[in-house]
């Protein structure tokens, strides 16, 4: 992207050089894409207005320039339990960090994405914008901190920061010999904001009925779509909410479903609103706040104090909009119930399919989130509807890219695949690509090492004919398995990562790639610690060497995360 892949003759890396103090710098860290889809929206406009522009992901970004950076826009987004994406853990440990250097040259703005249903929403956006303040530069608007319906936010933030980037820095006229930013593709079709309506070919049980979870093979057609995806690529759904959770809230509240609701210059009746433009299965922050002040309920507010955080971000991750709503009475009208609720927006499941085997299909692993909450059945809005649609149904779904998240270019590379759960989905897609573009000659093929996990041997092992005929066909080579429930002790794949240590590393010192996909609170950062242990252990290392070890992975592309 942007100028970093042109070789400038030395006469125009001079005009370039002498040009950098008006140039524009975007910089992103993305786990999902959605803050790389802002950065480059942002770049688009810059460019247009004939600002010079360089679009950077945090990784690709020199953290030596920064002390003579002048105009920065960072785009940033914040995971789950406040953590930054991965690619751009090094550049917020570099700000943050006690060698940063004084910034008083630097003229700046931070927009921060993220999830009002964590306490730490937009907590990495707000920790850069406080510490480049610190550093003694100048911010040049109030950092926005945008929630999943992203574009509220954005789309404000971004006018305004184009604005004071055409004020401070003079538009001047494209130098021809700068490579411009990709031109835009020909827009596809179908997109997140133009879904198209997939017809569902198969939605079955995969998990046996003696176990815990409910775990859903789904195929859906996307022919005729013109919509195409390689293996770590997403597939997002636009979800409708359980029609049984949507009448539950029209009965407590007393509302009528029929009624119509005007908000944003939208008329809709109250019961669409509900079922298919607006959050219900996931509660936030800002609404627990509104609830509070329209229940005037003591023990609401005061979960929302400081000292009470712990107990909110258990409400947060244990209960839904019905619960908060059946608990504390309150007398809602639907124009402000509407607007107090967040926007309705998709879900992403990583496919588990090559278009090399399966064609224009794309299959999910979904596991269905259905629990019992003081004797009612609750549900998640889009694992329920893929569990509960018919077959012939059809689903607004789009693609979202996934760049990061890519099997090697070289067949030869070896692969190993730590996907608990449903985190095996992608490596599904990764073995039947590599098994489809196998080369004739069997020198040339790198290896398929996968772990996998799940409670119980019996009930959990998800695709297990498909693997073991992987193993017999020679397309999988490896397959380490931990079922944390078939014994008294809980064995994880991170123990299984321990045991196997030394051929792990080997694996890595022969050039393999490492994918992690999978729960990202617990699982993914355990297997992290003990990828840093076992590469401490057999490779003989401190444990900053190690630590080193992989963030040269990562930059490399070799050590790709895909967790949520
Ligand atoms: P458990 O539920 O028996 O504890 C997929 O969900 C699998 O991941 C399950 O076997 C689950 O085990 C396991 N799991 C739970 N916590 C984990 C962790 N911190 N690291 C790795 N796997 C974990």
């Amino acid at each position: 992207l942007a100028s970093r892949g042109a070789t400038p003759s030395l006469a125009v890396a001079a005009q370039v050089e002498a040009q950098s103090g008006a140039r524009l710098t975007i910089v992103y860290g993305s786990q999902t894409g959605n803050a790389k889809r802002v950065a480059e929206q942002l770049a688009r406009q810059g460019e247009s207005a004939g600002l010079h522009v360089r679009l950077l992901r945090a990784d690709a970004y020199p953290t030596r320039e920064l002390k003579d950076e002048r105009h920065l826009y960072l785009v940033i987004s914040t995971q789950g339990d406040g953590d930054p994406p991965d690619d751009a853990r090094s550049l917020v440990e570099f700000i943050a960090g006690k060698r940063a250097p004084a910034l008083k040259q630097l003229r700046y703005a931070v927009l921060g994405l993220g999830d009002s249903s964590y306490p730490q929403f937009c907590a990495i956006g707000q920790k850069l914008d406080a510490r480049l303040a610190e550093l003694g530069a100048t911010r040049l608007l109030p950092r926005g901190d945008a929630d999943l319906d992203i574009d509220s936010v954005a789309a404000p933030w971004l006018e305004q920061a184009l604005a004071q980037a055409k004020e401070t820095l003079k538009p001047s006229a494209p130098l021809a010999t700068v490579t411009p930013l990709r031109p835009l593709p020909a827009a596809p079709a179908y997109t997140r904001d133009a879904p198209y309506a997939a017809e569902l070919l198969a939605s079955q049980r995969i998990t046996g009925r003696g176990g815990d979870k409910d775990v859903r093979h789904i195929e859906l057609s996307l022919e005729g779509s013109g919509l195409s995806y390689a293996p770590g690529d997403a597939l997002g759904l636009w979800p409708r909410n359980p029609p049984a959770l949507v009448e539950a809230v029209l009965r407590t509240l007393e509302l009528d479903g029929d009624a119509a609701v005007t908000h944003s210059g939208q008329s809709l009746p109250l019961r669409e609103w509900l079922g298919g433009k607006r959050e219900l299965t996931k509660l936030s922050r800002p609404f627990v706040a509104s609830h509070a002040a329209q229940s005037r309920s003591d023990e609401l507010n005061r979960l929302l104090a400081p000292d009470q955080a712990a107990q909110l971000t258990r409400l947060l991750a244990e209960h839904q909009v019905i619960d908060l709503l059946q608990r504390y009475d309150s007398a809602w009208a639907p124009e402000e119930l509407v607007a107090a609720l967040r926007p309705l927006t998709p879900r992403l499941y990583s496919i588990a399919s090559s278009q090399k085997l399966v064609g224009e299909e794309a299959h999910l692993t979904v596991a269905h989130v259905e629990y019992t909450h003081g004797g009612d059945t609750r549900w998640g809005a889009a694992s329920h509807q893929f569990a509960t649609a018919e077959e012939g149904a059809r689903l607004p779904v789009f693609i979202e890219h996934n760049e990061r998240f890519r099997l090697p270019a070289e067949p030869s590379r070896d692969v190993i695949m730590i996907g608990p759960g449903t985190g095996v989905a992608p490596f599904r897609g990764f073995v039947q690509e590599r098994a489809a573009t196998r080369p004739m000659t069997t020198g040339t093929r790198g290896r398929n090492w996968l772990l996998f996990g799940n409670p119980h041997f019996r009930s959990d092992f998800l695709y297990q004919v498909e693997w073991q005929q992987a193993l017999k066909d020679g397309t999988l080579h490896r397959l380490d398995l931990a079922f944390s429930r078939d014994q008294a002790d809980k064995v994880y794949v991170q123990h299984k990562l321990r045991e196997h240590g030394r051929d792990l590393f080997d694996w890595l010192e022969g050039g393999a790639h490492l994918y992690v996909c999978g729960d990202a609170t617990r699982m993914a950062k355990d297997v992290h610690a003990a990828l840093l242990a076992v590469i401490a252990e057999h490779g003989g290392k401190s444990a900053g060497d190690a630590g080193d070890y992989l963030n040269t992975l990562q930059s490399q592309g070799r050590y790709a995360r895909d967790v949520y």
